[in-house]
């Protein structure tokens, strides 16, 4: 969809989109309709519409215009520009796309508003913008009616240049959103290791330095934890470094779990709801979305994104429960599941992108455990710590933007239960219990020097089985706003 940015001119027919604060606080905008002949008030009176915040009131036929779509930004003083951005989303999933080419908008704010006009314009296209996304490209056979038609907002601005250049890196961010939730989207038989790390390929054209290794790099840097994963599939390995240099010092460092389909291996899935698993590499996704934007938006940050891909397949070369590994950091691991696939993955990832990129900190997303939606649902995604400010800082950021953490404890008790009668390690343990918890212990093993580092559980998160403020139910691409919302708070020059 295009996003451009007008003069306050009402236009002259189409669909109209007209957000106020709760009241409803009529603006300036309502007053220039009722010259044209648009009775607001009477209209909102009859239907009760209040301006409750992501309330909806449409209206059909009124004067020259074909549609009039009001929206609610809540109370005057609980406005922020989240919240303008969740009516932008709200405005959306009330227009029928079918129906309606080209949307135009007005936002206005109360009077003695605290936020600014371009700010919240800016906001409200962007919430709009994400929640249009639409994932339709299998479909043949959709009637012409259906077929979606909307492809043009306008947001109609007191000032549209200063609007324009207040959404420019709110584009970026959206758009790697949308990169991050077509490759969560797409089918493994798509989306396989390789095909994935070509599709990075694509950011070069950012100035993103883009580093692809093959199987037989890795085994010769040691990757034998996730070479291990990879052993049972006829679709070979990749790892992905992308490295953008906008700022100064040592990089902050990405890292996601890509396992473009999870069948557990040997350890096999029960099949029913397998094909979910084509989303287990929506960490990864989210580290490629993240280094998009970052880089699309040209932020002035140092940051780096590692991903290790890999299908987890169960053929007569697989790996078998009880195998031993070595992996990159020199620790053995014994493989207990082969269903605990994402943390040999991300173990030789962390070690990798440690010895190679000597980060000031390092964040990690995975779709690692089922555990954590048993905890969380589908509302937090699980964070684990061994920084107190940066746990804070992921924290906020995930509350301001909507992707929400919440917080799991680390600690000794929890270390030894790791440990393994054969190796080093145990990949999984045989009590069912705090398997996530588990989960970061075990990956916290392969922190080095201290190097401050976050793990954040996004099984629950990745996939939205409803429609959500800013997202169409499907592939959510959650942590690409998390993570620019860190950055820009935290780590731009
Ligand atoms: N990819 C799964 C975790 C998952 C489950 C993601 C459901 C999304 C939805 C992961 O590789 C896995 O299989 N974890 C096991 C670990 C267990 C064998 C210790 C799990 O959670 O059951
Ligand atoms: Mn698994
Ligand atoms: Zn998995």
């Amino acid at each position: 969809m295009k996003v451009t940015f007008s003069p306050p001119a009402l236009p002259k027919k189409g669909c109209l989109v007209l957000a106020m604060a709760e009241g409803p606080e009529w603006g300036a905008s309502a007053r220039a309709l009722e010259k044209h002949g648009v009775d607001l008030k009477a209209a909102a009176g009859v239907h009760g519409f209040k301006g409750r915040k992501d309330e909806t009131l449409s209206l059909l036929s009124q004067g020259k215009y074909a549609r009039i779509l009001l929206v609610g930004l809540g109370k005057a003083a609980d406005i922020t520009l989240q919240g303008i951005a969740e009516a932008g989303g709200a405005a959306c999933a009330a227009i029928p796309a079918a129906k309606v080419a080209e949307v135009s908008a007005l936002v206005d704010l109360p009077p003695k508003s605290k936020t600014a006009p371009a700010d919240a314009e800016a906001h409200f296209a962007q919430g709009f913008l994400l929640r249009s996304y639409r994932f339709d490209k299998y479909f043949t056979k959709t009637p012409k009616d259906k077929r979606p038609v909307l492809n043009h907002l306008v947001l109609l601005c007191r000032d549209e240049k200063k609007a324009r250049r207040a959404f420019a890196p709110l584009l970026a961010i959206a758009e790697g959103v949308f990169f991050t939730r077509s490759l969560v989207s797409e089918p493994a038989n798509v989306a396989y290791p390789e095909s994935l790390a070509k599709e990075c390929q694509s950011m070069k054209s950012l100035g993103v330095k883009v580093d692809v290794l093959g199987p037989a790099q890795m085994k010769t840097l040691g990757m034998n934890a996730l070479l291990g994963v990879a052993q049972g599939s006829a679709n070979p390995p990749r790892v992905v470094s992308l490295s953008w240099k906008g700022g100064k010092g040592a990089p902050l460092a990405f890292v996601g779990k890509g396992v473009t389909f999870d069948t557990g291996g040997i350890s096999l899935k029960p099949s029913h709801g397998m094909e979910d698993m084509k989303h287990d590499m929506a960490g990864a996704a989210a580290v490629i979305g993240t280094l998009f934007s970052l880089a699309a938006r040209k932020a002035k940050v140092n940051a780096v994104g590692v991903v290790g891909l890999v299908e987890n397949m169960p053929d007569g070369g697989a790996q078998r429960p009880g195998d031993v590994v070595t992996s990159m950091s020199g620790q053995t691991i014994e493989v207990i599941n082969t269903d605990a696939e994402g943390r040999l993955v991300l173990a030789d990832m962390l070690t990798y992108v440690q010895r190679k990129f000597k980060p000031r900190a390092v964040i990690d997303l995975a779709t690692l455990t089922g555990a954590i939606i048993l905890a969380l649902g589908n509302e937090h995604a699980g964070l684990f710590s061994n920084d107190d400010k940066l746990a804070e800082q992921l924290f906020d950021a995930g509350r301001e933007v909507e992707e929400k953490l919440w917080r799991f404890p680390l600690n000794e008790a929890y270390d030894r239960q790791v440990n393994s009668s054969i190796a080093d390690m145990k990949n999984a343990s045989n009590e069912r219990v705090a398997g996530s918890i588990y989960a970061a212990q075990f990956l916290a093993r392969f922190i080095e020097n201290k190097t401050p580092w976050a793990h954040l559980d996004i099984a629950g998160t990745a996939w939205a089985k409803r429609d959500l403020p800013l997202t169409p139910k499907g592939a959510a691409g959650f942590g690409v706003r998390l993570l620019n919302r860190l950055v820009e708070e935290n780590y731009e020059s």
